[in-house]
């Protein structure tokens, strides 16, 4: 595992930029997986920016997304497919047809489950898998006692996601209640690993997460597990684990 401790928010989305960015230039025709949530919007930022400045091309990329809300049309303001249509995939020159995103309004969501298994396999699995925390550890969609086992499956959100993103809706109510989620056995299966946090609020969830025994009920803890993960995080996040003499490079 590798951490990287960078200055601010702005840095940090600018180093896991470079990492996807490298990915992007070492295998054009990768499969990135790609994750939502206030943390990546600045990365995504980033590689518009170099890709508009023509450093960076995502014509041969494949992508597949860790979940999607159900209920929630692709054209609905806050569902994962429009938020990746608007801060990334709008910007840059990846085919529409090579993207991947849950379909959250899918009739049968077990198949549309089964489905999204099946693609990632027929991709070939992922090179490079985008993570983001949630303050109780959830990666994806993944809530603390989620068996590690799981691959793509439908969940129901616990109260305290449903709080974190109630900020993005007018109001909690209108936050669904269940989702389409890649399961943890599908993001342990990526071949490399990034995570991106931000933020003091999310430094106990990244103290459990990295220096805590591995557990179900702080579901990124698994991520001990994998041989390449890098987190990417502030200072602010880093805090509490640099407190607990977890060395982290600068
Ligand atoms: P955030 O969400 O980036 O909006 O904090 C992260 C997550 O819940 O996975």
């Amino acid at each position: 595992m590798r951490i990287y401790q960078s200055e601010d928010y702005k840095s940090m989305s600018r180093r896991a930029a470079n990492i996807i960015s490298a990915q992007v230039i070492y295998k054009p025709d990768c499969v990135l997986g790609l994750a939502t949530g206030g943390t990546p919007v600045g990365t995504y930022k980033q590689l518009v920016d170099w890709y508009k400045e023509g450093d960076l091309s995502f014509a041969e990329v494949r992508s597949v997304n860790l979940d999607e809300y159900l209920g929630l049309s692709p054209h609905h303001e806050q569902s994962y497919r429009y938020f990746m249509q608007s801060n990334l995939f709008d910007h840059i020159d990846i085919k529409p047809e090579n993207t991947h995103v849950l379909n959250g309004l899918a009739k049968d969501p077990q198949a549309e489950c089964a489905a999204y298994n099946k693609l990632i396999q027929d991709l070939g699995g992922i090179d490079l898998q985008l993570l983001g925390m949630g303050h109780n550890g959830h990666i994806a969609f993944n809530e603390p006692g989620d068996d590690f086992g799981l691959e793509t499956h439908l969940v129901t959100l616990t109260d305290r996601t449903i709080d974190a993103n109630t900020r993005f809706f007018d109001s909690r109510d209108d936050v669904p209640r269940q989702a389409l989620s890649m399961g943890i056995k599908n993001i342990m299966n990526a071949r490399r690993i990034l995570m991106v946090v931000s933020g003091e609020d999310k430094a106990e969830a990244v103290l459990k997460a990295f220096a805590g025994p591995v557990t179900k009920e702080v579901p990124a803890s698994v991520l001990q597990l994998h041989p390449d993960v890098t987190l990417v995080a502030d200072k602010a996040a880093l805090s509490k684990l640099v407190e607990a003499g977890v060395p982290v490079c600068g």
